[in-house]
Parts: structure tokens; C-alpha cells; sequence
């Protein structure tokens, strides 16, 4: 069914077009998702795909990676299709247009996607607010939410750590964990920022901005890394967040290790990458940090490779472009019998 409208009407429409329309869909469209749970079409995943990571108890392995719904518009119905938890963003502190159309395009060969989108969102204090309604419903509340932060592309590199700052401290009220995102290739010099000696102050800064906002709670704090960085780069960010006591880190962002054009590509080609960066991740950080692995997973087989390699979670954006609104819960609750 899915396939038939992929082929016929979504592959007509631009990539761009095709995101607003799903996103709207989406945005509007949950009572009918909350419906197709209730009938036992989108069934959630059995108890034996919980996974508890920190301290939060995550229904399933499988969750939404970010860039999908960058201003919390659509959390009900990503939840209620079956991800174990939805990240949004990136959020920056101001609002900002991203880069020029055209700025996505569909890989069909390789069941991909290109993008260079450059963090187009309504801004940190627009998301707390929907975040903040969200919230206060019954779905809202049980829905376990990242939230993904970035800079403005017009802070310098030097006012960084105060633009993660800031968003922390509006964002983390409302979200289950955060993630600093310095690895998008389409802010221009953001991937610098991974380095260790820019990386410290960014999440000093995040860190200090969450606990001042959330008082008796302590929210989750992870960076998400590209999957170009140098093995010696990511042994340096592993270092740097367990010196920290970072919770986590997401692995990896779209890389920009191809020929096809301008921006980062995602899906399938990824997957060996994710698996190669987890696995090393794991052996520098220990047994107890959360990785959460996301770079083509498409299959339950992909998940359990991204999982075996030492992953406690995994995410997919691409998969579900390709695959339609069933593949959450049909991947999670493969999981659960393997
Ligand atoms: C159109 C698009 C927009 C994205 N935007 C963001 C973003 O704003 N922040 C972020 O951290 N990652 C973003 N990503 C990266 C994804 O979260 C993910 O890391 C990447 O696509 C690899 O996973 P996949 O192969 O399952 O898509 C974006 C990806 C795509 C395709």
C-alpha cells in the first residue's frame, strides 16, 4: 500500500514538498495513528523489547532520529507508530530559514536521501511552547522525547557554548534526555566543533543550562557525532564524555564521504559505518554509557547488527521515508523476538 503510494505519488512531489506533506499528515493526522493502534494495526512491541537506559524506560529499541520533526509538531503520531522515543530538532536558540531550495533529494538507486537543509526550525523558545502542550496530554506525557540542539548559523564559533546553553535551559523542562548535535556537514563549521577543545565548553555549557532549569531531575546529556570523523577523533569524544560524565552519544549523523552532490547522505550505505563507530565507541566508554546508533537502519537484521555491535538503542529518519508509517512497529517488534 505504502509502496504503491511511494511510487505514484510521493516520488512526483519534490523531497522537499513530500517532508511538509508528511510532517502536516503527521502533525494533524494522530487520532487516525492513535486508531490504527487501537485496531491492532500499528501494534506496540511486547515487553521483551524494553530497554532501560538512563535511567529511562525505553518500550523498544527503535526510535525517530532527528531532522524529521525539528519543531515538535508530530510527537503523538511518531509515538503512537510504534518508535520507542522521538528526537526533535535540531533546535537552535533563534529561529532560522535554513539554507536555499533545493536543499533534499531522494538516492532512489541506493534507497537513500541527500540533504543540505541547515537547520531550518522555528527556534528554542517556539519548541519549549509546543513541547509545554504537548506535555499536558495523557500521550504527551508518556512519549519519551529527545531534544536535538544546534547553533544559529550566524553564532561564531567562540559564542557556541552559549547558543547549546541557552537551548538547554528552555528545552530541558520538557525533554527525556539532550543531545548536542555538532555534526551536521550543512551549518558551515559546525563539524568543527567536535573537536575536544571546542566540544568541552559546548557541553560544560548544555550541562550547566539543563541542571539550572530542571531541579530534581537530572536530564540526559549526549552528543551526536559525524561518521567522518577519524578514528582517533572519535576516541577522543569517547574520552572527552566519559572524563565528562556525558549519558550518551548518537552515532552517527549523514555523511559527506560521497559523490552525489551537495549535503550529507543517509540510508543504507551508512550502516556499515554506524556499526564500525558503535563498536569502537563501546570498547573506549565502557559498558554502562548509552550508544545510540542511527545511520542506515533499515531492517530488524540492521538493528540487531547496529545492537550486537554495541548499541543500546538505534534510530532511523531514512528507513521510514522508504518503508511508511508501519516500519516502527513492525522493526520493534521484530526485536523483541530476537
Ligand atoms: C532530511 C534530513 C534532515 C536531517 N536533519 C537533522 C538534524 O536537524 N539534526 C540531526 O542531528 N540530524 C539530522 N539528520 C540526520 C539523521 O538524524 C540521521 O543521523 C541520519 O539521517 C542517518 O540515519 P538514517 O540513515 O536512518 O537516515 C537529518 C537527516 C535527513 C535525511
Amino acid at each position: 500500500m505504502y509502496a504503491l503510494l511511494f511510487r505514484w505519488v510521493i516520488v512526483r512531489m519534490s523531497t522537499e514538498r513530500a517532508h511538509h506533506a508528511a510532517v502536516a499528515a503527521l502533525r494533524w493526522g494522530w487520532p487516525l495513528v492513535a486508531a490504527a493502534r487501537w485496531l491492532r494495526l500499528m501494534r506496540p512491541a511486547p515487553a521483551a523489547a524494553a530497554v532501560r537506559a538512563m535511567g529511562i524506560d525505553f518500550p523498544a529499541p527503535l526510535g525517530l532520529a532527528a531532522g524529521l520533526d525539528k519543531n515538535a509538531v508530530a510527537v503523538k503520531s511518531l509515538w503512537l507508530a510504534g518508535f520507542s522515543h522521538v528526537e526533535v530538532g535540531t533546535v537552535t536558540p533563534k529561529p532560522q530559514p535554513g539554507n536555499e531550495l533545493p536543499r533534499a533529494w531522494r538516492e532512489l538507486d541506493i534507497r537513500g536521501l541527500r540533504n543540505r537543509m541547515g537547520f531550518n526550525n522555528e527556534g528554542a523558545d517556539a519548541a519549549a511552547r509546543r513541547l509545554a502542550t504537548l506535555r499536558r496530554s495523557a500521550v504527551g506525557r508518556a512519549a519519551i522525547v529527545g531534544v536535538n540542539i544546534g547553533k544559529n548559523k550566524t553564532t561564531s564559533a567562540e559564542d557556541a557554548p552559549l547558543d547549546y546553553g541557552y537551548c538547554a535551559r528552555v528545552l530541558a523542562p520538557y525533554a527525556d534526555y539532550l543531545v548536542v548535535n555538532v555534526s551536521s556537514p550543512n551549518t558551515p563549521g559546525l563539524r568543527d566543533l567536535q573537536s575536544v577543545a571546542a566540544l568541552r565548553p559546548i557541553l560544560e555549557h548544555a550541562r550547566a543550562g539543563a541542571s539550572e532549569a530542571v531541579r530534581g531531575r537530572k536530564v540526559p546529556l549526549l552528543v551526536k557525532i559525524a561518521p567522518d570523523l577519524t578514528d582517533e577523533d572519535i576516541d577522543a569524544v569517547a574520552s572527552l564524555a566519559l572524563e565528562l560524565g556525558l549519558d550518551g552519544i548518537v552515532a552517527t549523523n549523514t555523511t559527506i564521504a560521497h559523490d552525489r552532490g551537495p549535503g550529507g547522505l543517509s540510508g543504507p550505505p551508512l550502516l556499515g559505518r554506524t556499526v564500525d563507530v558503535i563498536a569502537r565507541l563501546r570498547v573506549r566508554v565502557g559498558a554502562d554509557m548509552c550508544l545510540i546508533g542511527v545511520g542506515g537502519v533499515t531492517t530488524a537484521d540492521d538493528a540487531v547488527a547496529v545492537l550486537d555491535a554495541g548499541a543500546t538503542l538505534v534510530q532511523g529518519y531514512t528507513a521510514l521515508v522508504y518503508e511508511g508509517p508501519f516500519w516502527p512497529s513492525r522493526i520493534n517488534r521484530k526485536l523483541a523476538t530476537r
